[in-house]
């Protein structure tokens, strides 16, 4: 079926809420838009996809996905441009990597028409909570999770595919201190760290909570094997500045492949800043910040965009990194990648989908 056949009905909410939302004090993920695409998976194909009143869902206690994990998700933004238009900021990138997902975890790929007609057509029926303020954006959150009602360990054969939004500020208030991670580990190779399955973030909830514990609000992920190179840094990807050159570890299966993360690292190479994207071992952060060619360090994902990290704990030490005003590169490519977003700047790699009203 083509994108442009597709046209889901729509249950319409019959009072929106919009009136419980305060523009100018959005908390991240608590206030959710009025309607949610709901579809369903059975006998090998994804039935009857509709536009529903955003609501609770009822399910068995024996559904698979609360047993055995087989549940993704993903998460993209929508802005609005000057003129009022939605634009969605690369929703096929997500499209893409919700099914690399699937494959990982055993479940059936969503087809674009489904996900994008459903895209379209809840934002349209839902723009008004597109929040047209600067910082605050509308998060879209795909998911996938199994449905069959069996306690045995197989694939299920049942899945049901939803999105539903939210409008959002920023995720995290101030800069970040974190600390890098000598013992539990996110993800090892053959795993399924590249995938946003809802397990990885599940697993991650208690190592992080022992760093907040000490006082830092995140910590950095290292390798499974000698914990001798920087990963990820909570849910974000992260990159570091070290003597004017940009550097992220490389994308792997242990690593989540950020639109963020390569939004940024695209950006950079386009404004002429030199990037590496190679390991980078823990040692190295210690050595350069000891010889002061540390400049910058911060996470890119969707709901933080660019997270400024203040502070890098490691063995008994607390690295204090440069100030945030003076940091010329990730400063300047959030700023470039937020004019892109919003329309404010020419959007040279067609990251851009736009929904005229
Ligand atoms: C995102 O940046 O969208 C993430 O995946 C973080 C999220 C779990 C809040």
């Amino acid at each position: 079926m083509s994108i442009d056949m597709l046209t889901i009905p729509a249950q319409c909410v019959t009072e929106s809420r919009i009136s419980q939302l305060d523009i100018n004090n959005i908390e991240f993920g608590k206030l959710f838009s009025d309607h949610m695409l709901v579809v369903d998976y059975k006998d090998e194909a994804w039935q009857n996809p509709e536009i529903l009143p955003y609501g609770n869902i009822t399910m068995s206690p024996a559904t698979s996905a609360l047993h055995y994990g087989q549940a993704i998700f993903e998460g993209m933004k929508a802005y609005k441009d000057a003129n009022g238009d939605i634009l969605l900021f690369r929703p096929l990138d997500n499209f893409r990597r919700l099914n690399i997902s699937a494959e990982r975890m055993c479940m059936p790929a969503i087809t674009e028409d489904i996900f994008m007609q459903g895209l379209e057509q809840l934002l349209r029926l839902d723009a008004a909570w597109v929040p047209p303020t600067a910082g605050c954006a509308l998060y879209i959150r795909p998911f996938m999770f199994a449905t069959d009602d069996f306690i045995g360990v197989r694939p299920s054969s049942k899945y049901r595919f939803t999105i539903f939004s939210c409008p959002v500020g920023a995720y995290y208030g101030q800069p970040l201190k974190v600390a890098i991670e000598p013992n539990f580990v996110r993800s090892a190779e053959g795993g399924a760290g590249y995938a946003k399955a809802a397990g990885n973030y599940g697993a991650a909830l208690l190592p992080a909570r022992k760093m907040q514990e000490k006082g830092y609000h995140q910590l950095i992920w290292t390798d499974a094997k000698e914990h001798k190179y920087i990963e990820e840094s909570g849910t974000m990807n992260v990159m570091f500045v070290i003597d004017g050159k940009l550097i992220t570890p490389p994308v792997s299966t242990t690593i989540l492949k950020g639109i963020t993360r390569d939004s940024v690292l695209t950006l950079a190479r386009d404004l002429g800043y030199p990037v590496e994207e190679r390991k980078v071992a823990v040692d190295e952060l210690v050595e350069a910040h000891k010889a002061g060619t540390l400049q910058e360090a911060f996470g890119t994902g969707t709901a933080a965009t660019i997270a400024q990290i203040a502070t890098i704990h490691y063995d008994n030490t607390d690295m204090e990194l440069p100030a945030i005003e003076g940091r010329k590169i990730s400063n300047h490519l959030a700023t470039e990648l937020d004019k892109i977003k919003t329309g404010q700047a020419p959007d040279p790699h067609n990251w851009v989908y736009r929904i005229s009203l």
